[in-house]
């Protein structure tokens, strides 16, 4: 019987860095180890301090290999920030034998994407949405049709290719094999989604603790993707300041008080909230605090309304939206949300995995459970690098181990 492959995702967050391993059985997606530490080394998403983020990195992927009892030597990595930058492209080619083949496919895309991109830019994603065999379109498989002309429509996700280059090094440094870098909210979809629901047209936000990442899915294909650089830090600061308390309280306060919009709390409830500079702690009432987590809230969900009805798609999101990453777990957050988008609104943690399901089952780990899931159907379609690197592959078996990471030392050393 052939080997279970243990798959690995590593979610470089903005507060914590999330490394989950998981089994791909004939039964499904088994998570058998989650790693998650605090992160350091990141601003808004991007990686800003290369030894920090490594420290977090083998921190994450050494608790999930201990959990796991199998060594991680190659991940799927997630990217964001506001260097990403998603458009809709086309692509037109002729069809060379008059029946449509992969290659005819292949140079369509290849056509799409042939834009000129500024040097320090590069292609993250090519994401199919329709293919036209000449008159007839929304073509979703169109290998084997007749035809004369192919035309493509596409996502095409690009990123600053030093964000990406820093990023890769910081994984590689630990010895760590970089499958594929997998723009994050396009990973936190494929845990957090269902096929239903990209159809029917919906708008995914997860918004963690630097960033707010968004992807729409209009008839099951991806159709905008947008990063808006707030987060949860953004209200831990605002508390900070506005009641004159360190960052670590604030947090503190914010996770065990906060709440979405202070009409939801109640007028006589009242917090204790510890001074800085050895005053003693003051009492005050709840409200106070959630007049000021209010506007960032909407802040983040105007900004939100704003890039939806921009990309014209407003009115084909029947599935409304789908929000998740840790600052969604705000109380009252999702009824605030709908209240400001005009649209059903709906919190999600990772689904449809087996495993360890419970300690993933939280809106934090949809990126880092999307990044496993991304890799399993992925598993075939490897980055061109690779051919370089026989010796490496996407997926390992449980056996497979020390040779490939001790050959990344290697050839980091020499
Ligand atoms: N119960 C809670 N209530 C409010 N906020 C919370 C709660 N739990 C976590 N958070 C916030 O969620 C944020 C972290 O979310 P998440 O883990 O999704 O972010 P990240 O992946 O590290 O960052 P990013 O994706 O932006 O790079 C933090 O700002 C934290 O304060
Ligand atoms: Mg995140």
């Amino acid at each position: 019987m052939a080997e279970n492959e243990i798959i690995a995702g590593l979610d470089l967050g903005t507060t914590k860095v999330c490394a989950i391993v998981a089994e791909s059985t004939p039964e499904g997606l088994d998570i058998i180890g989650v790693g998650s530490v605090p992160s350091k080394g990141l601003k808004k998403g991007v990686v800003v301090n290369i030894e920090s983020t490594m420290q977090s990195i083998r921190a994450a992927v050494e608790q999930a290999e201990t959990m796991a009892g199998v060594e991680i030597n190659s991940v799927y990595a997630g990217v964001a920030g506001s260097h990403v930058s998603g458009m809709n492209k086309d692509g037109v080619a002729a069809i060379q034998t008059r029946e449509v083949t992969k290659a005819d496919v292949e140079r369509v895309l290849e056509q799409a994407q042939a834009v000129p991109l500024p040097g320090d830019r590069q292609v993250l994603h090519v994401l199919p949405q329709e293919y036209i065999v000449d008159d007839q379109d929304g073509i979703r498989e169109p290998v084997g049709m007749s035809g004369v002309r192919l035309e493509a429509r596409v996502h095409m996700v690009t990123a600053a290719s030093t964000a990406v280059a820093n990023l890769r090094k910081c994984a590689e440094r630990c010895g760590l094999h970089v499958s594929d870098v997998v723009l994050q909210p396009l990973a936190s979809a494929d845990a957090v989604l269902s096929e239903d629901e990209k159809e029917i047209g919906v708008a995914l936000v997860d918004i963690g603790g630097g960033t707010t990442d968004l992807i729409l899915y209009v008839d099951g294909a991806v159709v905008h993707t947008s990063v808006i650089p707030i987060g949860g830090i953004n209200l831990t600061s605002d508390v900070a300041q506005g009641l004159r308390t360190p960052m670590a309280e604030a947090e503190r306060i914010k996770i065990k008080y906060g709440c979405s919009a202070s009409h939801m709390v109640d007028e006589d409830e009242t917090i204790e909230v510890p001074s800085v500079g050895g005053r003693p702690p003051r009492v005050m009432p709840r409200r106070v605090l959630c007049d000021i987590i209010e506007p960032r809230v909407e802040e983040i969900f105007h900004a939100v309304r704003h890039v939806i009805v921009e990309t014209g798609f407003s009115d084909m999101l029947a599935s409304g939206v789908v929000v998740t990453g840790g600052t969604t777990l705000l109380d009252g957050m999702p009824e605030h949300a709908e209240a400001l988008l005009g649209l059903p609104v709906r919190r999600a943690a990772p689904s449809g995995i087996g495993g360890l399901i419970d300690v993933v089952r939280s809106p934090g780990y949809a990126t880092a459970v999307g990044l496993v899931k991304y890799g399993e159907s992925h598993i075939d379609g490897e980055e061109v690098d690779f051919v370089e690197e026989p010796e490496y592959s996407g997926v390992q078996t449980i056996r497979s181990g020390f040779g490939s990471r001790i050959g990344a030392w290697f050839r980091e050393v020499f």
